[in-house]
């Protein structure tokens, strides 16, 4: 039976285990010269190495012929550690032997000399999972342990150990391993088993890893069963189900030169072969990373960022076309996306839209004003009243008013009578009618609306109220529109609890309580809202009141 490569080459020797230098030196220094600790905490992420070192750690100290703190792995003592045959190593998983009849077992066992060993090493794994009265019964224990005993905790969430435990310890954190180690470890474990490896196999393993070699090794295993010997690029990555460098290029291009309809495709064509959405962001997040330094950093990036040649020529290549703000601008959205991606249940709707958040362009406290202004315009522009200087006023004034201190005092004034109103609505759902005045008014504290639901911490919803085509009323009513490919987003929104939230969202913002109801532009059309005409009227005069540059801007992010 194939024997999985992770326990196969777990390291027998302290010089074996890769990373935690710091670690292995101090134990070694110990055994050196017999100045050993009664307990020790080993704790940090799963597979780094704890079990190992303590294992090779109980030999150790038992070894007839130790050298340079090293166990020979050939003496009597060894040997009997190594094939299980000795009595006096105690492998304990807390997981399951946690209650207090389980240490009352050990505190027996402590008072017997050990059997044919210096020490009686007492390693117990998953320490955290030890119940308090547990640990406090070992307590004792390990405040006035005899000479002959060793005992060493291991665990990956040392917060939850007792502190009296933990201050009796000689602590060692353990670090995720580096991608350079796991290399390391994998091409010497590859070459043993007479395994042709292609670098960047390894680098894609390691880089999967999340600095548990334990993971790595057992994508490695997986790898090696299906590439017969030889160890491909491709196959890694179909294995893994995570996306090529070529893939992450285009994806990322299409980003840069604000292509979204390509994008969306691309997305599309990965989702369909079956591929993790969480793999696809973080890698282009990495990659857009990359694209940073580049930009930064020149032909020295190469060292940094530490790819090939022809990759880093494409990445230059890249980055023709756009600059450093911008790489900077679209790295936050995707940390976002990142982040939302773990909470969320639909995850394909939460990146689309991310990533169409990252192909609109920026806009910076100035730019937000103008944008405001040219939204404003376009109304005027729709309403054919062209007395603008009087609106104008009016509309600086009003946002003016409307900063953020001057709503918080409103709503706080007006807190009372909102429950009120709120508990009321509830029951009757009463709206009031919209007016024209009332849709401006809103569309200009729109920000503030989306502020809101960050603040409620509502990021899918607002993430996707982002992507809004326009404000529209009609009939009394509030309509969001959208394009057609949102419907996704229009379904999302109109579900019951999320549009009562939007509602109750615009009533806090603009302390009217209206029917909201999120469309598509096909449905708008059909109660004659005509948007598109709308739209292109208002841009033609816009151009000569802008500068065109930025319409052209609004152009590309309204296009999908
Ligand atoms: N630092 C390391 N050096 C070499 N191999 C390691 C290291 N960390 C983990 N491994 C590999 O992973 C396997 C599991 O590691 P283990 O020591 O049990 O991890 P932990 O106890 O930290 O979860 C080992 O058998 C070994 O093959
Ligand atoms: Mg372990
Ligand atoms: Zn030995």
């Amino acid at each position: 039976m194939h024997k999985a490569l992770y326990r196969e080459y777990r390291p027998q020797k302290f010089s074996d285990v890769v990373g935690q230098e710091h670690i292995i030196r101090t134990l070694k220094n110990e055994i050196m010269s017999g100045n050993i600790a009664h307990a020790y905490m080993f704790s940090g992420t799963r597979g780094t190495g704890k079990t190992t070192a303590a294992k090779i750690f109980a030999r150790a100290v038992n070894c007839l012929n130790p050298k340079d703190g090293e166990p020979c792995n050939e003496c009597e003592s060894c040997k009997s550690i190594l094939n299980d045959s000795t009595v006096d190593i105690f492998e304990i998983d807390a997981a399951s032997n946690n209650s207090v009849d389980d240490v009352r077992e050990i505190r027996e066992s402590v008072k017997y000399t050990p059997a044919n060993s210096k020490y009686k090493v007492y390693i117990i794994d998953e320490a955290h999972m030890l119940s308090k009265g547990a640990s406090n019964a070992l307590l004792k224990t390990i405040e006035e342990p005899p000479e002959y005993v060793v005992f060493i905790f291991a665990t990956t969430e040392p917060n939850k150990m007792i502190p009296t435990v933990l201050s009796r310890c000689q602590r060692f954190d353990f670090k995720r391993i580096t991608v350079e180690e796991m290399k390391e470890r994998m091409r010497y474990i590859c070459s043993k088993e007479g395994v042709e490896v292609e670098e960047d196999a390894l680098s894609v393993i390691a880089r999967n890893s999340q600095g548990a070699l334990r993971d790595a090794l057992s994508i490695l295993d997986r790898c090696i069963l299906f590439g017969d010997k030889y160890l491909r690029y491709e196959d890694v990555v179909e294995i893994l189900g995570i996306v090529n460098i070529d893939e992450i290029f285009g994806l990322a291009d299409d980003i840069i030169t604000h292509n979204v309809a390509a994008a969306l495709k691309k997305i599309d064509s990965f989702i369909s072969s079956g591929k993790d959405i969480e793999i696809l962001s973080s890698e282009l997040l990495e990659h857009m990373r990359n694209l940073m330094i580049c930009l930064a950093a020149g032909d020295s990036a190469k060292e940094i960022i530490s790819v090939s040649d022809d990759e880093f020529d494409r990445m230059k290549k890249s980055i023709e076309n756009t600059d450093i703000d911008n790489v900077i601008r679209i790295i936050n959205i995707l940390s976002e996306i990142q982040n939302n991606l773990k909470y969320a249940t639909d995850k394909r709707t939460i990146f689309e839209v991310g990533i169409i958040k990252t192909i609109k362009p920026t806009y910076d406290t100035n730019k937000e004003a103008l944008e405001e202004r040219v939204k404003y315009l376009e109304k005027v522009i729709e309403s054919g009243n062209i007395t603008v200087s009087a609106r104008k006023t009016e509309f600086l004034d009003e946002a003016d008013m409307d900063s953020e201190e001057d709503v918080e005092e409103i709503s706080k004034s007006k807190k009372t009578k909102a429950t009120k109103d709120k508990s009321s609505s509830k029951k009757s759902k009463k709206y009031e009618e919209m007016k024209s005045e009332d849709l401006k008014k809103i569309e200009r504290l729109w920000d503030k609306i989306l502020d809101k639901m960050k603040q409620d911490r509502k990021m899918p919803v607002r993430a996707m109220l982002l992507e809004k085509k326009s404000l529209k009323e009609h009939n009394g009513v509030l309509y969001i529109i959208f394009g057609e490919k949102f419907a996704f987003a229009k379904k999302s929104l109109s579900d019951h609890g999320n549009s009562e939230y939007i509602e109750s969202v615009v009533k806090d913002i603009v302390h009217k309580n209206f029917s909201v109801k999120v469309i598509l532009e096909s449905e708008a059309d059909m109660i004659n809202m005509d948007i598109e005409k709308e739209e292109d009227k208002g841009e033609e005069l816009l151009k000569q009141v802008v500068d065109p540059e930025l319409i052209e801007v609004r152009d590309s992010m309204d296009e999908e």
